[in-house]
């Protein structure tokens, strides 16, 4: 995955918070990326960055206050933008962060791994809740599938997939190794084909029903989701 430093905006004065913030992003390299701390909620920022440097970031929010919003922001490559270019980098991102709660479970560092975990967890809900309130519906409208068809299932795979991701956050409360790892062997036990198929089915078909400046809009709508 990814290795990002930290940009803690909350050490930068106010009057040059945000050219010091656009500056750091500015000298980033393809696949680099930050993990930005903020005291509030970066929105202005994210559609500053969607505006002014259109398909140059792909950001996810890592945790979302009340104290501190840390945002993960990676340069990709400028250019068209696609449904399955954003999240199944997101589906990656989230990946990476499961690694590092894992290592740190099986290091018995269990406050580190629940912090970690919460993190998953917010991230992964967040990805949920785009997908079910952003992109399923754009994919029913023009299929006319709804109540059956792959985005009925992937909404019941969700369900589990909630479930699962609690029990591991409980799991990590509890400090328990044992039911830490078959929590997740349940978790991924969903979650491994359902972003297969999510991937391979979900994503590309809405990125081909649509022209390419609805499918810029769509994808804007998801990252500030
Ligand atoms: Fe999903
Ligand atoms: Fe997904």
């Amino acid at each position: 995955m990814t290795i990002l430093s930290v940009l803690d905006a909350r050490q930068i004065p106010h009057e040059v918070r945000l050219d010091a913030i656009l500056q750091k992003l500015n000298s980033l390299k393809t696949g680099e990326g930050v993990v930005l701390v903020a005291p509030h909620a970066p929105d202005q920022l994210m559609r500053k960055l969607l505006k002014e440097f259109p398909g140059r970031y792909d950001f996810s929010p890592g945790s979302r206050g009340p104290e501190a919003w840390r945002y993960h922001i990676v340069a990709r490559q400028a250019g068209p933008r696609t449904v399955s270019g954003y999240l199944a980098w997101d589906h990656d991102r989230l990946d990476g962060i499961m690694e590092i709660a894992t290592k740190l479970a099986e290091q018995d560092q269990w406050p580190r791994a629940a912090n970690v975990l919460a993190e998953f967890k917010e991230g992964l809900f967040r990805h949920i809740d785009i997908e079910e309130a952003i992109l399923f519906p754009a994919f029913e409208e023009r299929t006319g599938m709804r109540d059956v068809g792959p985005t009925a299932v992937m909404r019941l795979e969700h369900v589990d997939i909630k479930e699962a991701v609690n029990d591991i956050a409980a799991a990590a409360k509890a400090k328990s190794l044992d039911d830490f790892e078959s929590a997740k062997g349940r978790l991924l036990g969903v979650l491994v084909e359902h972003n297969m198929k999510e991937e391979q089915v979900i994503y590309p078909g809405v990125d081909q029903m649509l022209d390419g400046a609805s499918r810029e809009q769509l994808v804007e709508k998801l990252l500030l989701g």
